[in-house]
């Protein structure tokens, strides 16, 4: 087969076959294939799309690509969550340790920041020592033992996304739902788990910004998850605005800490993840009905259990756990400048995408794929949609260890805040549940 072949063929709107997708995944994978070819299919992909059984045989192809998880050991249902990414998203380190302190294994593998959204994986690496790179073995066993594992992919573990996902970051070649999907459900189908709940976000720091288009992802999530084997759900929520108050790596984590020790608890960020952390507990058996699942996910937090589960985890992975005990105790980022209110308004929104991209500049995310990530950068938001601020008020404080935060970024988070002399109408965080059954809107 030739590559370049394969490329007009995908550029010219044909359809791969199962041989000609496994003849391109397996030579990227094998490095026979380089960078530049597969980054010429994948804006080919980006622009053409994919077929039903094309996105099928390459979800399928990528799982292959490596090992796959076996839990048998485990009688319970294994249950994992994952967001297609938005800006101040750390839902997934306060839900995993939820879930997994009521019983349910979480055997979780995410992904690193992409473009302007966050990764988890980022995140848990921010905290000295924590290694995201377990073997196969030490995955399964550690999820066994302790019922979680946080993980990354490796040259074991779906490789093919390990490096379709670093190259799609810098490629633009993000937004495509069969990309995303086969990226997302390669890792989930190759963990392990039995059932899913899938966190597709709209709005500006979303991949989607439109609801329709993440309506369109979450469909093709639930249908091909379904396919594979794995009972799945997705919620729809917004991401017009960043998620919590803390944007960042080590930031993040440590807001994190602060809801798991009752010190903070932002609204619509508990919101979100004790609903996502209801969700799981059906999904995992360990309650019957919605409202039984965030009873328990709230009690999980407010007991403390989440909290000590997030600390064995963190303890198994190497991780310095006393930086968890004494957040403190952390490296100072070099520089922090804020931003305040010029006048007296209500806000009216902070847009997600903005805050995000300025979050990549201070050094959170990664412009190039050989970037590394300054875990002391990011952005703290004092003040979000419907706050009332008075002229010279804090509204946001940036922080970076990289350069001296220059007037440009501080002007591109000042363009962030919208202001209004009003308040503003209430937006739902979450719009609507989808599963195999159809689309139902959220009333909890
Ligand atoms: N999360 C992933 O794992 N992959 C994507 O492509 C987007 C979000």
């Amino acid at each position: 087969m030739n590559t370049v072949d394969l490329i007009n063929k995908k550029q010219a709107g044909g359809e791969l076959t199962t041989g000609e997708i496994q003849y391109l995944i397996d030579g990227y994978t094998y490095s026979k294939i380089p960078d530049y070819q597969i980054a010429a299919l994948l804006m080919a992909i980006y622009f053409q799309g994919m077929t039903h059984r094309e996105t099928i045989d390459l979800v399928r192809i990528m799982v292959e690509s490596g090992k796959t998880a076996h839990h048998n050991q485990s009688p319970f249902v294994k249950v994992d969550k994952h967001s297609t990414g938005g800006v101040g998203d750390k839902v997934s380190l306060l839900v995993a340790p939820i879930a997994a302190s009521q019983g349910v294994p979480v055997p979780m593998i995410s992904g690193r920041g992409l473009g302007h959204t966050g990764g988890t994986l980022d995140k848990l690496e921010s905290i000295p020592g924590f290694s995201t790179r377990l073997s196969l073995r030490a995955f399964e066993i550690q999820v066994a033992e302790i019922g979680c594992a946080l993980i990354g992919q490796t040259d074991e573990i779906v490789p093919a996304d390990q490096k379709m996902y670093a190259l799609r970051d810098v490629t633009a070649t993000v937004r495509s739902i069969p990309l995303i999907t086969s990226s997302i459900l390669s890792k989930k189908i190759a963990e392990g788990v039995d059932a899913l709940l899938l966190d597709v976000k709209f709005g500006s720091g979303a991949v989607f910004q439109s609801l329709e288009g993440a309506r369109q992802l979450a469909g093709n999530l639930v249908r091909i998850g379904t396919e594979s084997g794995l009972e799945v759900r997705a919620l729809l929520t917004d991401m017009s605005q960043p998620l919590g108050q803390a944007v960042g790596n080590w930031i993040e984590v440590r807001e994190c800490l602060d809801i798991m020790t009752g010190k903070a608890a932002p609204d619509d960020l508990v919101k979100i993840s004790l609903a996502q952390a209801a969700i799981m507990l059906i999904l995992g058996k360990k309650a019957v009905d919605y409202d039984e699942g965030l009873k328990i996910a709230r009690q999980a937090v407010e007991s403390g259990a989440a909290l000590n589960k997030f600390v064995e985890i963190a303890k198994c992975q190497q991780a310095d756990t006393s930086y968890l005990e004494n957040p403190d105790k952390y490296t100072a980022p070099a520089y922090q400048k804020d931003i305040t209110a010029d006048d007296d308004a209500y806000i009216a929104n902070v847009d997600a995408l903005t805050v995000g991209l300025a979050a990549v500049e201070l050094g959170a995310g990664r412009r190039r794929k050989e970037d590394s990530i300054d875990y002391t950068a990011g952005i703290y938001l004092h003040k979000k949609r419907g706050d009332r601020v008075a002229k010279g008020d804090i509204l946001a404080t940036l922080y970076t260890s990289m350069e001296e935060i220059n007037q440009p970024i501080l002007s591109s988070v000042s363009d962030a805040f919208r202001f209004s002399k009003e308040p503003p109408a209430s937006q739902p965080l979450i719009v609507s549940e989808l599963s195999v059954e159809g689309e139902k809107h959220w009333n909890h």
